[in-house]
C-alpha cells in the first residue's frame, strides 16, 4: 500500500467533527490538520485527534503538504476555501451545497477547471440505503419509466433556531432542498428544465431568524418527468427525529414509497425523555463510524485513492445550485422560471 492520504479539514463545527471522526478511523487517511476561523474550535477538535490546528486555512495549505481537504464551512462560505484549495492543487471533499450565489458558482467553476484538482460534493443521500436501492431498481427498469415523484425533506425548528448560528444566511432550500434536488436528478437521470415555487415566512421571522419557513416547489425535467418537493424548517421539535422525510417515485410499471424519517426501528424510553436514536445517518457502532453520512466520505476516500470517478460529479453539484437559485427566483416572482445553467 502506498502511504495514507494526508488530510486537512476546514471548518471545525458540527459536520467538521463528522468528517474528522471518519478520517481519523480510515486506514487510507491520516488526519493531519484542522483549520477554523475560531481558533478555539480548531484547537479543541485538533487536540482530540492529535492533529495540528490553524486559524488560517491558507497557512495550513501552505505548510502541511496535504493530499486532500474537507471543506466544511457554512453554506454561504464554501467559495473562498475551495478556490484556495484549487490554487494549492489539493483535492477536495466539499460539503453541500456547492455555493449559494451565481457569482460564487462561476468563480468556483473557473478555479476548478483551471486547477485540474479532483472534487466531490457530499450529497450523501445517494448512499442512503433506500435511495440507493431504488436507484438500482430504477436503472434496471423495474418500475418502467418514471412518471412523477414527490419528496418532502423537512427539519425540526431546532435546526434553524438553535443548531445553526448562520441559518438566516442560508435557508431550508440550501440546507436540505439541495439534497432533494440532487436525489430527484439522480432518480430522473435528466436535467430540470423549469421550476415553480411558493414559500411562506411566518414562524421563523417571529423567532428572529430571517429565513422562509417552507418552500413548495414543482419541477419539470427535460425528459418529461414532473416532481413536487417540499422543504420546511418549522417541524415541531416533538417530532421523533430532526428530519421528516417522505418520498414517492411513480413509474409506468411500478412505484416506490419511502418513509425515510428513519430510526423508527428503535424507540428509547428513559425516565424523563423518549426518542428514536439514529441508526441510519451516523451512528457509532462498536466504536466505529457507520451510516450513510460516513459512507459518502469513505466512497470519496477510496475513489480518490484508487483514481476512480466519484459518485457525485462537480457538474452535478453546479447544476444543483443553479436549480436552487431558480427556485428562489420563482418564489420571489411567483412565476415559472426556466433554469439557466
Ligand atoms: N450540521 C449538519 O447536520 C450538517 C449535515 C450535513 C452537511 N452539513 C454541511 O456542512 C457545512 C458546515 O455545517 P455545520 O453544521 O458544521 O456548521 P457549523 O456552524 O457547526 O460549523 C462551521 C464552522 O466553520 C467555521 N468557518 C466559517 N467560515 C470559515 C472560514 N472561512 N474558514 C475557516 N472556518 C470557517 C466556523 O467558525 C464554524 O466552526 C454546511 O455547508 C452544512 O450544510 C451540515
Amino acid at each position: 500500500m502506498e502511504r495514507p492520504l494526508r488530510w486537512g479539514i476546514i471548518g471545525a463545527g458540527t459536520w467538521g467533527k463528522t468528517h474528522a471522526d471518519l478520517i481519523k478511523n480510515h486506514h487510507l487517511t491520516e488526519l493531519v490538520a484542522i483549520a477554523d476561523l475560531d481558533k478555539g474550535r480548531a484547537d479543541a477538535l485538533a487536540n482530540s485527534y492529535g492533529a495540528s490546528s490553524y486559524d488560517d486555512y491558507r497557512e495550513m495549505l501552505a505548510k502541511e503538504k496535504l493530499d486532500a481537504v474537507s471543506v466544511v464551512t457554512p453554506d454561504f462560505a464554501h467559495a473562498e476555501p475551495f478556490i484556495a484549495c484549487c490554487e494549492a492543487k489539493v483535492d477536495v471533499l466539499l460539503e453541500k451545497p456547492l455555493a449559494t450565489t451565481h457569482e460564487d458558482l462561476h468563480a468556483m467553476y473557473a478555479a476548478y477547471k483551471k486547477s485540474g484538482i479532483r472534487c466531490m460534493v457530499d450529497f450523501h443521500n445517494r448512499w442512503n440505503p433506500p435511495i440507493a436501492l431504488a436507484y438500482e431498481d430504477i436503472r434496471a427498469g423495474k418500475i418502467g419509466d418514471i412518471v412523477s415523484m414527490y419528496y418532502r425533506l423537512n427539519d425540526t425548528i431546532f435546526v434553524p433556531t438553535e443548531m445553526l448560528a448562520w441559518s438566516a444566511k442560508s435557508s431550508i432550500l440550501w440546507f436540505l432542498g439541495s439534497h432533494t434536488v440532487d436525489t430527484l436528478r439522480f432518480f430522473a437521470q435528466s436535467e430540470i428544465k423549469s421550476v415553480y415555487s411558493l414559500s411562506r415566512s411566518e414562524v421563523l421571522v417571529k423567532r428572529g431568524v430571517d429565513a422562509p419557513d417552507v418552500y413548495q416547489t414543482m419541477v419539470e425535467f427535460n425528459n418529461g418527468v414532473i416532481a413536487t418537493m417540499e422543504n420546511g424548517w418549522i417541524t415541531p421539535n416533538t417530532h421523533p427525529h430532526w428530519n421528516d422525510i417522505k418520498v414517492n417515485v411513480t413509474g409506468t410499471k411500478g412505484m416506490f414509497n419511502m418513509d425515510l424519517t428513519n430510526n423508527q426501528t428503535i424507540e428509547r424510553y428513559l425516565e424523563d425523555v423518549s426518542d428514536h436514536p439514529d441508526v441510519l445517518i451516523k451512528p457509532i457502532i462498536h466504536g466505529k463510524p457507520t451510516g450513510f453520512s460516513y459512507a459518502s466520505i469513505v466512497s470519496f476516500i477510496e475513489r480518490l485513492y484508487n483514481k476512480e470517478d466519484f459518485i457525485v460529479s462537480f457538474e452535478d453539484a453546479y447544476k444543483d445550485s443553479k436549480v436552487i437559485l431558480a427556485i428562489m427566483e420563482s418564489s420571489e416572482k411567483r412565476q415559472i422560471v426556466e433554469v439557466s445553467y
